[in-house]
Order: structure tokens, then sequence, then C-alpha cells
């Protein structure tokens, strides 16, 4: 059944072929019970790539680890549950995916979610420099713009901090992208690749349409029109569901497929590229979402933001003072005055 359904389904969406001895990984998730945490823990299960996965979150972890296991996959499942056990989920990790704390509801911006989910953030940060300081963190939990900072500060007063490592989690804005540009040209996702930058909020979210792959010749209005809905899209899910959360699926789907992205990087495998929401420098933002090529050590080369139109460089300067107040808020937090 593996190699008849499971590996073809998985190469089907990463393209890649099963690994052996150290370039296998352990990847550990925060949240791993969650919304986003159980579909996530799944496609990890699933991933050759994964050796070991540990899931950690506050509640039911043994539950889905045990679920999980019956999966017939070599991957080892362990559960953790409780802060007391957060130290011992992170030991060692290679990846840790971080989907944990509270999710949005209708009439709420992702800002709404930084008082709650700042304190989950620091804790896993400071547990993370302590137990896991080579692993790549790759953080879902919202607002990003914010806990990446979070993060990032934790790490550098425990002098951990390495910024090739640490990333915000931007890929669904990419995935939303490509689909809804395959859905207008009437041609398979898998053809298409646009890359998004900036950060994972609203205004802040910034396809670049002039560096689609294919090239698209679309009319200002449908730009207009798309980039409304890419920044809208997750809001447009918050609405659907109605009080029951924000996206899940798509974002256990964006998450597989960053991690695999990470870990393909970490294999040594050339010309892995996805964009995230790292440490940077643009225009005054101390963060920022731009393409990066993955390595063994996580970034190997910001490729930075690159040409933009008169319409992206509008969009860029309407995003940039508000990630910079984004970035101030998650460093005030971990730095008060
Ligand atoms: P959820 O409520 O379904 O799951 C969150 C899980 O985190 C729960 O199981 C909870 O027990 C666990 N948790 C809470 N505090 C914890 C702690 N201190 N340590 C470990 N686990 C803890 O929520 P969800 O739908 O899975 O969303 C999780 C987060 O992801 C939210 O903040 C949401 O806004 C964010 N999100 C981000 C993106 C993105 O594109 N980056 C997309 C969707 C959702
Ligand atoms: C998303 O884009 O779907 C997530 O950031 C969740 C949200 O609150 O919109």
């Amino acid at each position: 059944m593996y190699s008849q359904v499971i590996k073809p389904f998985i190469q089907s969406y990463n393209g890649f072929a099963s690994c052996e001895g150290e370039e296998c990984f352990k990847v550990t998730i925060a949240g791993a019970s969650g919304g986003i945490g159980q579909p996530l823990s799944m496609l990890m299960k699933m991933n050759p790539f994964v050796k070991e996965l540990s899931l950690f979150d506050l509640q039911h972890t043994p539950g889905v680890a045990v679920d999980l296991s019956h999966i017939e996959t070599p991957c080892k499942v362990k559960a953790f549950m409780g802060a007391d056990q957060r130290r011992e989920a992170l030991k060692d990790a290679n990846i840790i995916i971080v989907s944990a704390g509270v999710p949005r509801k209708p009439g709420m911006t992702r800002d709404d979610l930084f008082n709650v989910n700042a304190y989950i953030i620091k804790d896993l940060a400071e547990a993370a420099a302590e137990v896991a300081p080579n692993a790549l963190i790759a953080i879902i939990t919202n607002p990003v713009n914010s806990v990446i900072p979070v993060a990032c500060e934790v790490m550098k007063k425990a002098n951990k901090f390495d910024p090739r490592r640490i990333f915000g989690v931007t890929t669904l804005d990419i995935v939303r992208t490509n689909t809804f540009v395959a859905e207008a040209l009437k041609i398979d996702p898998k053809e298409v690749n646009v890359p998004v930058i900036g950060g994972h909020a609203g205004d802040t979210i910034v396809p670049l349409f002039s560096r689609s792959k294919p090239h698209v010749s679309f009319s200002d209005e449908q730009i207009i029109a798309m980039t409304k809905r890419i920044q809208n899209a997750g809001t447009e899910v918050v609405e659907a569901k109605a009080g029951a959360g924000s996206a899940t699926l798509s974002m256990a789907y964006s998450a597989a497929r960053f991690a695999n992205a990470l870990m393909r990087g970490l294999r040594g495998e050339q010309n892995v590229i996805e964009c995230a929401y790292v440490a940077s420098d643009y225009g005054g933002a101390s963060y920022f979402a731009t393409p990066l090529l993955l390595g063994k050590d996580g970034i190997k080369e910001n490729l930075g933001v690159g040409e933009l139109n008169d319409f992206e460089k509008k969009l860029v300067e309407t995003a940039i003072p508000i990630l910079i107040e984004n970035i101030k808020t998650g460093v005030d937090f971990v730095n008060p005055k």
C-alpha cells in the first residue's frame, strides 16, 4: 500500500524519493492536537523524510499519536502533553513546526491574537533555545508578523539566534495565489508559481503577478481584484467557518509543503526555493517575506524582493509601515521599556 498509494501520492505533490539514515529527520509539531496540528501531523507521518514525529500540545496528544501510529509508514510517533513535557518534545528536533495558539473568529484581526499567542511562542522559543538550538523553526501561529520577532528576540536573549533558522510560514498565501491564478487561466495549479512577499496579514500580503510563472497578462482590474482576494483570503475562510476557527486543512497542506522544502534543503538538494517571513532588512522593516534559497542550515540565500512594477511598489509602500508597527509589537513584548 505504501509504495503503491502513499508514495506516489506524496510524490505527486512533492516529487521526492524516500530517504535513509541521516537523510531522515526528527520533526516536532507544537499544537499537534489542533485544527492544523492534526492534519499536519498526518501529512508528516506520511512524509518519507520524517523518521520521528514528536507531537506536543497541552491536550489530546496521546490519542492523536496512537491513531497516527497505525498508519503503515516507518515514521515513529511520540506524544508529549503539557508544559512539563515541552522540552522533551522539542529536544534535538531538526524541524519544529509551531501551530500552537488561538485562531480568529469572525470580526477579529490577526493582531487580536497577539496577547495570548505571544506567550505561547515565547515559551516554545525559550525551550527550543535550550534543547534544540540548531532546529529550523517554522511558525504558523498568528499574528505571524509580530510573533516571529518574539521568537527571534527570545533566541537573541539566549545567545542562540540564527536568522537562517526561524521562519514565519506564509506558504498559504502562495498556495492560494497559485490556486486563484490557475482557476482564472483554467490550467493545472501545479503549473503556476507566484511569489508573495511582505508579511502575512491584510495589506502586508503582496503577490507579485509580474513574476508569475507562467507569465500572466491580466487586466489592471483583474490584478486589483485578485490582490484583494488574496489579502482577504484568510478572512474569507474565517467567515465561512462562522465561529469554528480559521483555515486548517489548506494550512496543514501548506505547512507540509514548506516543511518538505526545509527537509529537501537539509538533504542538500539544489534550487529549493520557498517564500517565508524572516529576519531581513527591507525599506526599514526588519522582517520581510521574500523568496529564499534553502540549504543545509536553513536559509542559504535570501533572494530578496527583486524588480517590482509600479503597482507592486505601491503595495509594498503600504505594507512597510504596517510591518514596522507589527514588528515593534513583537520586539517590545520581549524587551519591555
Ligand atoms: P486550534 O485552536 O484548532 O489549535 C491550536 C492548538 O494549540 C490546540 O490544540 C491547543 O491545545 C494548542 N495549544 C494552545 N496553547 C498551547 C501551548 N502553550 N503549547 C502547545 N500547544 C498549545 O487552532 P488552529 O486552527 O490549529 O490554528 C492555530 C494557529 O495557526 C492560530 O494562531 C491561527 O491563527 C494560525 N494560522 C496561521 C496560518 C498562517 O498562514 N500562518 C493559517 C491558519 C492559521
Ligand atoms: C489565514 O490566512 O488563513 C490565517 O492567517 C488564519 C486567519 O486568521 O486568517
